[in-house]
């Protein structure tokens, strides 16, 4: 017989998520708890194998209580929390970001930018054609890695690790 190796059980937390009430695992991030009810929130330097950044901030939402935004991929749910994904400040905050980002570099290998930049309304095209593009030729550090400046998202993550940009 071969032993399975069991994890240790998590406690549920009960908060809610634009008003409907919600469980989640204690020590999942809102973005988990956003994904397992359904919500879209964008997200570009976050990802499942990576500890998070909180570069981008596109994926803030807003968490009754809070004088700031909250980056849903690191902040962890907490019982009681009332947690509003698509507010109008939330949106105005993502389409900026995504503005900022897609006018000084090319997002256009980014997954999902694209959807998101529309979603958004967003125009980085406002910036003017000189906005801070980055005009470096590719520097290829070994077999396995090439940094593209010109696609870098400014994530924050270290050049050695996967890239949303990438
Ligand atoms: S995805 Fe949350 S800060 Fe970038």
């Amino acid at each position: 017989m071969t032993a399975v190796p069991l994890q240790p059980p998590r406690r549920l937390v009960d908060l809610t998520l634009d008003g409907e009430p919600v469980r989640a695992p204690e020590g999942s991030t809102l973005l988990d708890a956003c994904r397992a009810a359904g919500k879209d929130v964008p997200t570009l330097c976050q990802g499942d194998t990576l500890t998070p950044k909180n570069a981008c901030r596109v994926c803030v939402v807003e968490v009754e209580g809070a004088r700031t935004l909250a980056p849903a991929c690191s902040r962890r749910v907490e019982p009681g929390m009332e947690v509003r994904t698509d507010t109008e400040r939330a949106r105005h905050s993502r389409k900026v970001v995504l503005e900022l980002l897609a006018s000084s570099v090319d997002s256009s290998t980014t997954p999902r930018a694209a959807e998101w930049i529309e979603e958004y309304g967003a125009e980085p095209g406002r910036f003017g054609p000189d906005a801070a593009r980055v005009d470096e030729e590719p520097k290829i550090d070994n077999d396995l890695y090439d940094h593209d400046r010109v696609r870098l998202l400014r994530c924050g993550l270290q050049p050695h690790a996967p890239c949303a940009g990438q």
